[in-house]
C-alpha cells in the first residue's frame, strides 16, 4: 500500500479516528508491513465519494476535539453531509473572533447565534449596531437592553472606578484624535495642554469645559492658531451632537452597562461620533478590568458589526500613528484578552481591515470572498492550503470556512435564526422606557424651559445678527417687557446663550447673543433649527470670530439699500468681506478685526475694483493694518480706510457721501 494514499485517506477520517489512533496506523504500516489502513479503508472510500459528489472540493477536516465547547455556532458539514455540531470553547472567545464575507452572506445572522449562546450562559455583552439590525432580538432574548446612543448620559471625562483621574484624562487626549482623525501630532499635543490645564483648575469636568477653554485660549503663534481652529470645530461639532451622551456631570457609570446583554444603536451618526463611542468604550473597559484586577476570566464581550466603520487600514500607516502610537483599537487586539474581555468583529473586505485585528484574533470565520485582494489576504491570514482556498468559492449563504489559530479549516453550517423585524422606535421606546428614566435620572442639570425661553430661542435661532433690543422687540408677542427682558436673562444665567458686544453703528457698543455649545446642543435635541447658526458659527471659525461676521453682515445690509451687495464675494484673487455695486460703482469691504492683512492678494482685488473701504475695528487694529496696506503702491488711491466701524455705518445711513464726490481720491481718514 503507498504510503501517500495511506496518510491521505486517514485525513479524510479526522472527525472519527483521533490523531494518536491514526499515528499507530501510520508506523504499523511502516514498521510491521501490517496492513491496519486497509479496514478503515471503505469508510475513508466513502468520504472521498461524497466530497467528489458535493462538487465543492474540500477543508481539511477538524479532529473531533476541535469541535468541543460551550459556545454553539453550527454544524460542521461535508457536502451535504453532516459531521458533528461545532461548539466553541470560552477560551477561544476571549482570545477574539473574526467574521469577514461579502454583504449578505450571514455575518449579522451568524453574530445574532453567537449571541442567542451568549445569553444562554449569561455571558454579558455590548453591540455596537448600526444598522439597527439587533433590536429585534429582544424577541429572542426578553432581558435584552436595545439603547439609542441619544438616550445615554454620561461622562467622557469620568475614570473608571479606582483608575486616576490623571491616567484617564491622558487616555481621552489618545483616543480623540483617532477618533476625529486629526493627522497631525501638533493638535493633539495641543488637546493634551487643554485637558491637563483643566485638570488642575477644577473636578467634575465636562467636554463643555474643554471647549470653553479652547475658546478663550489665546493664540500666540499661527501653527497654534491651525491646531486651535481645527480642536475647536471638532470639539463643537462633537458636542452638537452629542453633548449629553458624552458631557454630563455625574453621568451614568459605564461599568454598570458592562453587566447587561446590551446592544448600543449607533445609527445615522456621523463616522468620527461613532469611533468616539466605540473606542471610549473600549478604553473604558481595558482600564476598568486592569484597576479592578478582573483577569483570568470571559467578563465580557464586545460585538462590533460593521467593524471597518470604526477601524482601517488607512490608520496603520499614517503619520499620526508613526508619532502617536497605538490607537486603543490595536491595543485592544493585544491586550484585552489578559482582562477577560473578548471581541467579536465583522466586516466585508478584510483588505481593509487593519491587520494586527486579524492577526491577533483565535478564529477566523470566512464567507464567500469575492475579490482578489481579500482571498490572498484571508488565505494568508488564516494559512490555508491551496485545495481549501478553492472551497471559499462554493460557500453558500451561511457557510463558512472556520480556522482556529493552529487549528484545521473546516466548513460550518450555521442555522437561520428565524425572527420578525418589526420592532420600531415607538415600541422600543417603551420597552426601554425604564432604563431610559434611570439613565436620565442621573442628569441632575436637566435644562427646563419655560414657554417664553423656548420662544427666545426660537427667535435667536432664526435672527444670528439681530441685537439684543431688537430681539425684544421681535419677542413682543410674549407681551410685557420685563417678561422678554427675564426670558433672555435666563438663558443666558442657564449657560445656553452669551453675550457680546460689537462696536457697530453706535460708539457705544451693541448687544448680540450668541447661542454656546450647550445652547446648541439643546436646541438641537428640542427640534429647534440650529443650520442658520451653524452656518455663522462655522464662517466666524475661518474669519475673526463673531465681531467680524457680525460687522459684514450689518454692512451688507446697509449696502443693500444703497445698490447690489454679497457677502464674501471673490474679487481678482482675493475674497472679499463684502462687494457692492452702488450707482456703477464697484465697492468692496474689508473689516479687519485682526491686524492679519494680505496685501498682495488685496492689490488683485483693487485693480478690479473703483473703491475699497477699509474698517479696523480699532485705533491699534487700525495702525497695523495701514501699515501692511501701505505696500499696494498707487492703489492706495482707491482706498478709504475707517479707524473703527461707527463712522462707517454713519456715512453708510447718509448714503456714503464720498461716492458723490469726485472719484478719484487721495486716501483719507475719516
Ligand atoms: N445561516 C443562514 N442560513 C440561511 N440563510 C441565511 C443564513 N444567514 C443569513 N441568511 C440569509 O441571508 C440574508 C442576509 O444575511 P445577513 O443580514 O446576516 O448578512 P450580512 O452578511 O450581515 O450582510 P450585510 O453585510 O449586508 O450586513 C438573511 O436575511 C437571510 O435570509
Ligand atoms: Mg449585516
Amino acid at each position: 500500500m503507498d504510503l501517500d494514499e495511506v496518510i491521505e485517506g486517514l485525513e479524510l477520517l479526522k472527525p472519527w479516528i483521533p490523531e494518536k489512533a491514526r499515528k499507530a496506523i501510520i508506523a504499523s504500516q511502516i514498521l510491521s508491513g501490517n496492513d491496519a489502513y486497509e479496514r478503515v479503508r471503505p469508510l475513508a472510500d466513502v468520504v472521498r465519494a461524497i466530497i467528489i459528489a458535493s462538487g465543492k472540493g474540500i477543508a481539511s477536516l477538524p479532529e473531533s476535539e476541535e469541535l468541543e465547547g460551550e459556545i454553539y455556532l453550527g454544524d460542521v458539514m461535508l457536502g451535504e453531509l453532516k459531521l458533528g455540531e461545532f461548539r466553541l470553547k470560552r477560551d477561544d472567545l476571549i482570545k477574539g473572533v473574526t467574521i469577514f464575507a461579502p454583504s449578505g452572506h450571514g455575518k449579522t445572522n451568524l453574530i445574532m447565534q453567537f449571541l442567542l449562546e451568549l445569553s444562554r450562559l449569561n455571558i454579558p455583552f455590548t453591540v455596537f449596531d448600526f444598522k439597527q439590525d439587533y433590536r429585534h432580538l429582544i424577541r429572542k432574548i426578553p432581558n435584552l437592553v436595545v439603547l439609542k446612543v441619544e438616550w445615554l448620559r454620561c461622562n467622557l471625562l469620568d475614570p473608571p472606578p479606582n483608575v486616576n483621574r490623571f491616567e484617564w484624562l491622558m487616555e481621552v487626549a489618545n483616543l480623540l484624535p483617532y477618533s476625529w482623525g486629526f493627522f497631525h501630532w501638533g493638535t493633539g499635543s495641543y488637546l493634551t495642554d487643554m485637558l491637563m490645564e483643566a485638570f488642575n483648575q477644577k473636578e467634575d469636568l465636562t467636554l463643555f469645559d474643554i471647549y470653553e477653554l479652547v475658546k478663550q485660549d489665546d493664540i500666540t503663534s499661527r501653527r497654534k492658531a491651525d491646531w486651535h481652529d481645527v480642536l475647536e470645530s471638532r470639539l463643537s461639532s462633537t458636542l452638537r451632537t452629542l453633548g449629553k451622551v458624552i458631557a454630563t456631570k455625574k453621568g451614568y457609570p459605564i461599568y454598570k452597562l458592562l453587566k447587561l446583554p446590551l446592544v448600543i444603536e449607533l445609527y445615522n451618526l456621523r463616522e468620527a461620533d461613532a469611533k468616539l463611542i466605540v473606542s471610549w468604550f473600549l478604553a473604558y473597559e481595558l482600564h476598568y478590568r486592569r484597576a479592578n484586577r478582573h483577569r483570568g476570566k470571559l467578563y465580557h464581550v464586545n460585538v462590533i458589526d460593521e467593524y471597518h466603520r470604526v477601524v482601517s487600514r488607512q490608520h496603520e500607516w499614517s503619520e499620526m500613528t508613526k508619532e502617536m502610537g497605538d490607537s486603543i483599537i490595536e491595543r485592544q487586539a493585544r491586550e484585552f484578552r489578559d482582562f477577560g474581555e473578548a471581541g467579536i468583529y465583522a466586516f466585508q473586505e478584510i483588505s481593509r481591515i487593519h491587520h494586527s485585528v486579524i492577526e491577533n484574533s483565535e478564529l477566523k470565520i470566512c464567507g464567500n470572498l469575492s475579490s482578489w485582494e481579500d482571498i490572498e489576504v484571508a488565505a494568508n491570514s488564516m494559512n490555508l492550503k491551496e485545495e481549501e482556498v478553492r472551497t471559499l468559492d462554493h460557500l453558500q449563504v451561511g457557510e463558512w470556512l472556520v480556522k482556529r489559530r493552529g487549528g484545521s479549516a473546516f466548513i460550518l453550517r450555521t442555522p437561520l435564526i428565524e425572527l420578525r423585524k418589526d420592532l420600531g422606535d415607538e415600541e422600543l421606546q417603551e420597552l426601554m422606557k425604564d432604563w431610559i428614566a434611570e439613565i436620565s435620572s442621573y442628569d441632575r442639570e436637566r435644562i427646563i424651559l419655560s414657554e417664553e425661553e423656548v420662544a427666545a430661542l426660537q427667535v435667536l435661532s432664526r435672527y444670528p445678527f439681530a441685537s439684543k433690543s431688537t430681539l425684544y422687540e421681535l419677542l413682543n408677542g410674549l407681551g410685557r417687557l420685563e417678561r422678554r427682558v427675564k426670558a433672555l436673562r435666563l438663558l443666558i444665567k442657564k449657560g445656553l446663550v452669551r453675550e457680546e458686544k460689537v462696536f457697530v453703528y453706535s460708539t457705544r457698543p451693541t448687544e448680540f447673543l450668541i447661542p454656546t455649545e450647550k445652547g446648541l446642543s439643546f436646541m438641537k435635541a428640542s427640534g429647534i433649527e440650529i443650520k442658520v447658526w451653524e452656518k455663522v458659527l462655522k464662517s466666524t471659525k475661518q474669519g475673526h470670530g463673531f465681531k467680524h461676521a457680525c460687522i459684514i453682515y450689518h454692512a451688507w445690509r446697509e449696502l443693500n439699500k444703497l445698490g447690489r451687495a454679497w457677502m464674501e464675494h471673490r474679487v481678482g484673487e482675493k475674497q472679499l468681506d463684502v462687494f457692492a455695486v452702488i450707482n456703477g460703482i464697484k465697492l468692496g469691504v474689508e473689516v479687519y478685526v485682526n491686524p492679519k492683512v494680505d496685501w498682495k492678494k488685496l492689490s488683485t482685488a483693487l485693480r478690479a475694483l473703483d473703491l475699497l473701504v477699509i474698517v479696523s475695528y480699532d485705533a491699534k487694529v487700525h495702525e497695523r493694518v495701514k501699515n501692511e496696506v501701505m505696500q499696494v503702491g498707487s492703489l492706495l488711491e482707491k482706498i478709504i480706510f475707517y479707524t473703527s466701524p461707527p463712522p462707517f455705518f454713519k456715512d453708510l445711513k447718509r448714503g456714503l457721501p464720498f461716492l458723490y464726490q469726485i472719484r478719484w481720491k487721495m486716501p483719507e481718514i475719516r
